[in-house]
């Protein structure tokens, strides 16, 4: 540990249930790292959905949850580590660019967080797309394993030109499927840079696909959750092949596979393929493309433009 490592941060958080106008930011003490825990000055939050969807309103909120510390993946440069500690990845010294999820209050200038969850940031990737390469990565890697996706499959993904679209495209792409990925006209290019054939969302889907794959498509992927999403599933594809992230009343009700980060089957999963998302990365094989960065403090401005559902690539705050 040195002598000139942070005493304060500056930290966004949610002191009540409620949109994006609730956020505040606060000047805290950060927290001294013990054995086995790493303090990073944050270069890149990263953000995510459930970011807002953490501290929205809702029936079941816990009033003693509050504040909420949103905030699930940064990227910074170490500047301290706790007594006889390690990297995941390896070794690590004050100064190294690291990468760290999954954690939890992420939104801060400073956060002090476990070991295990941090990794030696590649050189390839700057510090905004290495803070959104894992909780999106991780997520596209638990659905093909979910649904145990082939190689060489055609298969169907719903909001492909998101960020957890794009993610398992070039994922999809790596291991030779053939990958039809629903999109705003828009963003059409988007889904073809990563390696998917787009198609158009809304009225007559079920047509276009069948008619882009006169086999049929083998899987289908809901990174969206609409209705439209998951009945056009259900029409090509056997229950079981289908997988969602969002449609969680319809997972219930049509008994498609549903995953979560807190499902301790994904969350295992998940932190187990962290290291070979990493080294994709690194050879530019899982590119993350960054639509904006937001000052620290414009958190609320961030999740109010992710919210409404077309951000046309990641967003990162900048402290
Ligand atoms: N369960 C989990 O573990 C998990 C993990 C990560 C994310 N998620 C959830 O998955 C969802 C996607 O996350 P993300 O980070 O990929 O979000 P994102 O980057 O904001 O992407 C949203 C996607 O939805 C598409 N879209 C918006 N409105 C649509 C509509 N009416 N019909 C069809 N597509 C529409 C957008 O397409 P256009 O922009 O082209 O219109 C875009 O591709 C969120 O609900 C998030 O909370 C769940």
């Amino acid at each position: 540990m040195t002598n000139e490592i942070p005493r304060t941060a500056r930290r966004v958080l949610a002191p009540e249930y409620g949109g994006p106008d609730v956020l505040r930011v606060v000047e805290e003490d950060v927290v001294q790292p013990g054995p086995g825990q790493v303090m990073i000055a944050v270069r890149a939050a990263g953000v995510n959905p459930a970011d807002y969807k953490g501290f929205s309103r809702r029936a079941n909120a816990d009033p003693d949850a509050l504040p909420i510390k949103p905030g699930y993946e940064v990227a910074g440069v170490v500047a301290a580590l706790g007594a006889d500690t390690e990297l995941a990845s390896g070794g690590g010294a004050v100064g190294d660019p690291v990468l760290a999820f999954r954690v939890s209050g992420g939104y801060a200038s400073v956060v002090t967080v476990p070991a295990k969850d941090v990794f030696r940031k590649p050189d390839a990737i700057d510090f905004p797309a290495a803070a959104n390469l894992l909780l999106v990565g991780a997520t596209a890697a638990d659905m093909l394993r979910a649904v145990d996706a082939r190689d060489g499959e055609t298969i169907l993904v719903h909001g492909a030109s998101g960020a957890v679209g794009v993610s398992l495209l070039q994922q999809a792409r790596r291991r030779g499927m053939r990958a039809i990925g629903t999109a705003a006209q828009r963003n059409f290019e988007m889904v073809r840079r990563f390696g998917g054939e787009p198609v158009a969302y809304g009225p007559g889907l079920e047509q276009r696909v069948r008619d882009l794959a006169p086999d049929g498509v083998t899987a289908a992927f809901d990174c969206v959750g609409t209705d439209e999403a998951v009945d056009v599933s259900l029409a090509l594809v056997p229950t079981a092949r289908i997988v969602t992230i969002a449609a969680f009343q319809r997972a219930q009700r049509d008994g498609i596979r549903v995953v979560g980060g807190g499902m301790p089957e994904s969350a295992a999963f998940r932190d187990s393929v962290r290291p070979d998302l990493i080294a994709q990365a690194a050879a530019g094989q899982l590119v993350v493309p960054v639509a904006r960065t937001y000052p620290l403090e414009q958190a609320a401005e961030a999740l109010t433009f992710l919210a409404d559902g077309h951000p046309g690539g990641k967003l990162a705050l900048i402290p």
